[in-house]
């Protein structure tokens, strides 16, 4: 096993994109950011050298850090931020994980442009692939482009307004030909492939805002593993990837030749859908043998076809992705886990919206701008720690019993059960709403659950009629989750329990709960420290649909926590967080 090193230079950037100059952070330069590649079984040590003037922190998305919290990069939560001008070594292993993940900033809006693909391959080579090897891997991430400052954005979703407009959407950075100002036409992603080959693209959605339906015209996908675990192979035209995700998939270049669009699609909910903005882009696939590559360079043949155009599902169809993630099942691989018969511990979290009064106002005052809208976890709207003295990891692996004080935040139990109980009717499920919702007072606090180690946990999602907006994805960090079972509608006990499917459940890091529906989740916690747990959606995330599951450490040193790393970033509570 080899050790991986990376320095990432954190700074902003001016980059052009629809005829407008805009100061982005990125990654050494690049958007997207650079990818990691190792081997199962590597350390990756990452130099994050933060010359932008925001706090950061980045997330190994999907990484279990196994006994490893503190590199997790959770602000406030399993380290204090990078501060500007400062730098801090992440160092972590990739053991028992293959497949593809991805890295991003959890600060702020800012993971919408710094982030990059974290690949791991098997130990023994692509040939140990349960499936052909490709000719090629190639990740394909699905981004936004904002013209826009990051920190504004977050602070308006936490201020429970949308943003005006995410003005695009990337395919590996590029806008695409469907976006142009002033006549000139935006990159588009160019993918070729030589006639009769597989590929393996590495899909990731890290945007922001929406689950994408993704196709390639005149090509199929054979789906092979999904957040860095396998699948059994699941043919389909469509791929349906939400925030967080990803998606691996084959495709063989067995069309004629010629040029293809590969179209992401945002999925959007039934009409009224003024809350998100179209979002389309396009790439290209096109098709090149190998002998030819040389005299092809100053000039494409194909150049000047037009691409054959994809047949996308209705952008409103909110079935075909509730089925492709209901369709995968997990390939038994000789490391799979098997799926524990029985849960020691049983929670129903209901996702939801609320509304709450602004600091220091009176709601008893009439007027729009009273409240803001959060979003919650049975009812519970996160409040990010602010002017803490120590991260939260901190505050618990220093003063188990004072553990809130420490970290001078308000800790609130998130319960088993919701404190109030949303009743649907059918209609909710095919159109928007009959009626407005009506949004109930919430409060804020920390909402943490603590699980002995080792702890069996269920957790049933359930998605509310006043979550009508779109689906969940939810993502637990240091954890992966079984997938027992999805359904439309109000979750029923006595009725679903005997749908879990406990052969061959899918494992991910992020479950899509789907819009106005429940999923069912099963996973084991194993691993000692502060973990947070929020749906991916960015803005769902900034509104308070966030909570820290808290997993003890196990009865031996071996499965207990370590000490922090030396020169893990220190909290100022004088400096820290002026970007809030
Ligand atoms: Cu990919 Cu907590 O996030």
């Amino acid at each position: 096993a080899a050790v991986v090193e990376h320095t990432f230079v954190v700074s902003q950037v001016w980059m052009t994109h629809l005829c407008k100059e805009t100061l982005v952070t990125v990654v050494n330069g690049q958007f997207p950011g650079p990818a990691i590649e190792v081997t199962e079984g590597d350390s990756v040590a990452v130099h994050v050298v933060n010359k932008s003037p925001h706090n950061i922190t980045i997330h190994w998305h999907g990484v279990k850090q196994r006994l490893n919290c503190w590199a997790d990069g959770v602000p406030m939560v399993t380290q204090c931020p990078i501060r500007p001008g400062q730098s801090f070594n992440y160092r972590f292993d990739v053991t028992g994980q293959e497949g593809t993940l991805w890295w991003h900033a959890h600060v702020s809006c800012l993971r919408a442009s710094v982030h990059g693909a974290l690949i791991i391959r098997p130990r023994h080579g692509a040939r140990s692939y349960p499936f052909p090897k490709p000719h090629k891997e190639v990740p394909i991430i699905i981004g936004d482009w904002w013209d826009m400052d990051l920190d504004q954005l977050d602070r308006n979703m936490m201020d429970g307004y949308f943003a005006d407009s995410q003005t695009a959407t990337t395919i590996n950075g590029k806008l695409g030909d469907l976006y142009n100002c002033s006549g000139a036409v935006e990159d588009s992603y160019v993918l070729d492939m030589e006639p009769g080959r597989t590929y393996l693209l590495r899909l990731i959605n890290a945007g922001l805002y929406s689950e994408y339906y993704l196709k390639i015209a005149g090509h199929k996908f054979t789906v092979v593993a999904s957040d860095a675990n396998y699948v059994n192979p699941y043919t389909t035209d469509t791929i349906a990837i939400a925030p967080g995700e990803t998606v691996d998939a084959l495709v063989v270049a067995g069309a004629s030749p010629g040029r293809y669009y590969m179209v992401a699609l945002a999925i959007q909910p039934p009409a009224p859908d003024h809350q998100l903005p179209f979002a389309i882009t396009r790439g290209i696939v096109q098709y090149r043998s190998n002998s030819s590559a040389e005299e092809e360079e100053e000039e494409s043949p194909s150049g000047d076809v037009i691409p054959v155009v994809p047949d996308m599902p209705d952008q409103h169809d909110n079935f075909t992705t509730f089925y492709f993630h209901g369709n995968l099942t997990s390939l038994h691989q000789p490391r799979s886990l098997p799926v524990p018969a029985f849960a020691d511990e049983h929670m129903f979290i209901t996702l939801s919206l609320g509304s709450i009064c602004r600091r220091g106002e009176s709601c008893e005052r009439s007027g729009s701008n009273e409240s803001i809208i959060v979003a919650t976890m049975n009812d519970i709207a996160f409040q990010p720690p602010t002017a803490v003295t120590a991260s939260l990891l901190e505050a618990h692996y220093y003063h188990r019993n004072d553990m809130a004080a420490a970290a001078g935040v308000e800790l609130r139990t998130l319960p088993d059960t919701p404190l109030k109980v949303f009743n649907y009717t059918d209609s909710d499920f095919i159109s928007w709403g009959p009626k407005e919702a009506r949004l109930e007072p919430t409060e804020r606090g920390v909402p943490v659950r603590r699980f002995r180690h080792g702890a069996v946990v269920d957790v049933v999602f359930q998605s509310t009629s006043v979550m009508q907006s779109g689906s969940n994805p939810m993502h637990l960090h240091g954890h992966d989750m079984f997938v027992l079972a999805q359904g439309i509608g109000d979750y029923d006990a006595a009725r679903d329990v005997a749908r879990y499917n406990l052969v061959d459940p899918q494992v991910k890091n992020t479950v899509l709960v789907p819009r106005l529906g429940w999923v069912a989740i099963r996973f084991v916690a194993d691993n000692p420290g502060v973990w947070y747990m929020h749906c991916h959606f960015e803005y769902h995330m900034s509104m308070g649909m966030v909570a820290v599951f808290i997993v003890e450490d196990g009865s031996s040193p071996d499965i207990s926590l370590p000490p922090p790393p030396a020169d893990y970033p220190k909290c100022d509570p004088a400096e820290q967080l002026d970007d809030q």
